[in-house]
């Protein structure tokens, strides 16, 4: 019985990793927390990292595809780097995801 519950909740953790794939969810778990849930002004946030919260608005980001790419895998001042917790797909489509954005 208890192998039985051991192996539900090991399944309950499965999923969610499997839909990390999608760049939506990516974004969701691993930049909205600084960048906002639709890449917009956060001015909270950019008071407590103490960054010009123009900087944090994705959204309004004149970046191309490629250079937003670099910044995700490499960071940049104050935003850590993900090449090491993210492949490349991932970053990828994290990105088109924020590109995606832009549009609305
Ligand atoms: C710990 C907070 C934090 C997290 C988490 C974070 N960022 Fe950032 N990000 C920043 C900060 C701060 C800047 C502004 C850096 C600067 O210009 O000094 C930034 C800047 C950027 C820029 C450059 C925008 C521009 O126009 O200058 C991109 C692109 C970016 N982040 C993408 C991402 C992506 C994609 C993720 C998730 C994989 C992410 N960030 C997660 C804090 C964060």
């Amino acid at each position: 019985m208890k192998k039985l519950f051991v192996t539900f909740i090991l399944i309950l953790f499965t999923i969610p990793a499997v839909s990390l794939a999608d760049g939506g969810s990516d974004y969701k778990a691993k930049c909205a927390a600084c960048h906002g849930a639709k890449a917009n002004l956060l001015p909270k946030t950019a008071r407590l990292l103490k960054v010009d919260p123009k900087k944090l608005a994705l959204k309004a980001s004149q970046m191309n595809r490629e250079e937003m790419i670099a910044i995700t895998e490499k960071g940049k001042g104050k935003m850590p780097g993900f090449e090491k917790e993210m492949t490349k797909d991932q970053i990828t489509s994290t990105v088109d995801y924020i590109m995606a954005l832009r549009k609305k």
